[in-house]
């Protein structure tokens, strides 16, 4: 655990948690994570958001000491267990405190927690409340990365406080993020992992917090942004339309057929000056594989067949390519069969809608000449679509 004041009465609490490897069931997360939460003493003593279920007895006890026993508001900026599963703790300890949320965010805290209705004080986009000196004022930020979220922007110390956006999987013993590549990075791979299917919405919200020309960004994992402006170019960047000039291989191979194929295409794209990440998606950490999306303009799925259809992993890569929204521009496949297989079809149809799909490459068996000069005709494509970007 960190606390730091960051301004003057306003604390912020880091809570690591070193050991956690999965979130969501889904995510990995080889650095761990940390669930960050804020007080701000004032006439009115504010904690925003709180902390996973995992750490609340610590959590607890450092919000007990820093608040003096004293805490009027909590605010819900996120609805997600992580942020607001110590809610029923800190309201059983504070029994008057009443919760800041938005309508919906009051509707999911209901279901998800219990929380009884007489505890909400629902915020409008842009309503501000007095804490006393400080005027607290909420922006209606939905679908970053649930449909709930709110941002909340202390104007006088210029402070923002945006739970996960802006966040990162670090568990950390910083507590501010300088602009070094392992912040960079975490920030990336959690961009691509919970951000990026929203990047539309992200990119007008950028603007908003541009606006506010804050000093300080406060998020809910990781550490704190003292520079904002490395993470806001940062997300400037993700979210852009501009991709690279990069090909993503996620593939499968079971007898070497497959492998050969891209082995060779990865050669004859470096040849062509494209950069290359494949992925042999039986040891490939998900995380990496969603933040080679985030820029590559082209991703190329890799599978043999099993049993008449595609590889079921390739389907899972595929599966998360299309529901991770990235901004990839072409996507073709190629893949080798024995006897038979629907694999094009099955893995065509869940590409996602409006990407361009380059002549694909499927070959009977090993890869013979012709299928090798295939591949050579593949990546000329590639080459000839990236240059037209
Ligand atoms: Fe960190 Fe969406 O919860």
């Amino acid at each position: 655990m960190i606390v730091s004041e960051i301004k003057k009465d306003i604390y912020g609490i880091i809570v690591n948690d070193w050991d956690r490897r999965l979130f969501d069931g889904l995510i990995p997360l080889p650095d761990g994570t940390t669930y960050n939460a804020y007080i701000i003493k004032d006439k009115k003593n504010v904690l925003i958001d709180t902390s996973d279920p995992r750490k609340i007895e610590k959590f607890m006890s450092i919000v007990k000491e820093i608040s003096n026993g004293k805490i009027d508001y909590v605010i819900s900026n996120h609805s997600e267990q992580d942020h607001s599963g110590g809610l029923p703790a800190v309201l059983s300890v504070f029994p008057d405190a009443k919760v800041i949320t938005s309508e919906k965010g009051a509707i999911l805290l209901d279901r998800l927690l219990l929380i009884p209705s007489d505890k909400f004080l629902k915020v409008q986009n842009g309503e501000e409340i007095e804490i006393g000196e400080r005027r607290l004022k909420f922006f209606h930020t939905p679908w970053v990365h649930w449909p709930e979220t709110i941002i909340t922007y202390s104007v006088k110390d210029r402070v923002l406080f945006p739970c996960d956006l802006f966040g990162s999987h670090l568990a950390t013993s910083n507590f501010y993020a300088s602009s070094n590549d392992r912040v960079y990075e975490a920030a990336k791979r959690y961009y691509a992992e919970i951000m990026m299917p929203f990047r539309g919405y992200i990119k007008k919200y950028l603007d908003l917090v541009e606006g506010l020309k804050p000093d300080i960004i406060a998020p809910s994992h990781g550490p704190v942004h003292n520079n904002p402006e490395f993470i806001i170019n940062a997300y400037k960047d993700w979210v852009s339309d501009n991709v690279k000039n990069e090909v993503v291989i996620p593939y499968v191979s079971m007898h070497g057929s497959v492998e050969k194929m891209v082995d060779y295409f990865v050669d004859k794209l470096i040849k062509r000056g494209i950069a290359v990440k494949p992925f042999n998606l039986t040891i490939t950490d998900t995380g990496q594989l969603a933040m080679a999306l985030v820029d590559a303009a082209t991703v190329v799925l890799g599978t043999p067949a099993v049993l008449g259809g595609p590889h079921p992993a390739v389907v899972y890569a595929a599966y998360l390519f299309k529901i991770l929204r990235p901004k990839t521009k072409f996507a073709s496949i190629i893949g080798s069969f024995g006897w038979g297989s629907n694999m094009l079809k099955v893995i065509t149809d869940m590409l996602p809608q409006g990407i361009e799909i380059i002549d694909p490459v499927i070959v009977n068996g090993y890869p013979h000449k012709d299928d090798i000069d295939a591949l050579e005709t593949l990546a000329d494509n590639i080459l000839k679509k990236h240059k037209e970007l």
